[in-house]
């Protein structure tokens, strides 16, 4: 057994969709500084009913059927959110609620933009250790109401959305294949709390609060530690960039993916791209953009997948998958 597989990936975006010449009429900003700086042109924002825990059904209904896998089958729902719909109990419960799913366990985890990577490791590892059968492993997030709408050097940035994939492990197939997640590398740092964080109480993705960013900050520490880890992933299994297929990174700001593939020496065609429609969707972009390239058939079985994320914490990390 060489660790679990991803059987199916799904997405759920809220239908409005705010483009940057709209946010120009309320702040002081423009289409073209927003393209310029972050390549966003448009972001999805979530009505009163969109809350993390609806999205992230919805995202993960799409995820099973395109997994083939039933409901009853789901014994784990791990959920990454920085905007849960309550303190508690937990997103995750309620996600597993309104799917209908009575067993196994379900619990959030915090990593802020990196929570899907960090979902991912922790679904992976309980897989090995056969904690679980069929886990749901879930990002979902509505930013839109931690947003200052006044601060135009955040607003323009985020938006909100839900990704979820189905990972599961199964003795009859467990093959010398190599398909599935291969390794997972996660990092934080605490000292730079301060550079990314929710101003106020958290766990209540219905009331207001502020997102704070230095945002020269995070840039400067995204590219250097994103490599590293990647590097690590790389080396970790014997591996060099000529060998990844496809580079399905976090989607905060074009400027971060573009020079993460030019680090790789990627083309830009193998550099899964959903920033400029999607804004920065936290913990649910890279499902979202994994959710994309699997449905438009970008990723077949046997390409080798990198994902990476940072996020606040500051939090860390990069996982390689054979598709
Ligand atoms: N519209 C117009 N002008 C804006 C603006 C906006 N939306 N936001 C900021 N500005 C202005 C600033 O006020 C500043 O003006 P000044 O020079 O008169 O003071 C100027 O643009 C440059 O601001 P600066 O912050 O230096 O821009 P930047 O090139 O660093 O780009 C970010 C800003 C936020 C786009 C960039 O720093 C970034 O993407 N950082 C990483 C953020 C990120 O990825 N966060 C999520 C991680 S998970």
């Amino acid at each position: 057994m060489t660790g679990s597989f991803l059987a199916g990936v799904g997405g759920y975006l809220p239908t409005r969709i705010v483009s940057n010449d709209e946010l120009a009429m309320t702040i002081d900003t423009s289409d073209t500084w927003i393209r310029e700086r972050t390549g966003i042109i448009q972001r999805h924002i979530a009505d009163d009913r969109e809350t993390a825990a609806f999205m992230g059904a919805a995202a993960a209904r799409a995820a099973l059927d395109r997994a083939q896998i039933g409901i009853a089958n789901v014994d784990a729902i791990i959920v990454a959110t920085s905007t849960p719909d309550q303190g508690f109990p937990s997103t995750a419960t309620a996600i597993q609620a309104q799917l209908g799913v009575t067993k196994g366990f379900a619990f959030d985890i915090s990593a802020a933009c990196s929570g899907f990577v960090y979902g991912l490791s922790v679904a992976d590892a309980m897989l090995r250790t056969r904690q679980c059968r069929a886990a749901l492993v879930v990002g979902t997030e509505v930013f839109s109401r931690l947003m200052n709408w006044q601060d135009r050097s955040t607003c323009v940035l985020f938006g909100d959305g839900a990704g979820a994939a189905v990972l599961t492990w199964d003795d009859e197939t467990d093959d010398a294949s190599g398909r599935g997640i291969i390794s997972t590398h996660l990092h934080a740092d605490g000292r730079f709390g301060d550079i990314l964080y929710i101003d106020g109480a958290t766990g209540q993705s219905t009331k207001p609060q502020k997102l704070v960013m230095n945002g020269r900050e995070v840039f400067r520490h995204a590219v250097g530690k994103l490599s590293d880890a990647v590097e690590e992933a790389l080396h970790a299994n014997g591996l060099t960039s000529a060998d990844i297929d496809w580079l399905v990174p976090h989607q905060a700001n074009l400027r971060i993916i573009d020079a993460m593939g030019k680090r790789l020496n990627l083309r830009q065609d193998q550099v899964v791209v959903t920033v400029d429609r999607h804004a920065n969707t936290s913990a649910a972009s890279i499902p979202l953009a994994l959710a994309e390239a699997y449905a438009d058939g970008r990723i077949k079985p046997g390409h080798l997948v990198l994902i990476e994320a940072l996020g606040g914490g500051l939090t860390w990390g990069a996982a390689l998958i054979r598709a």
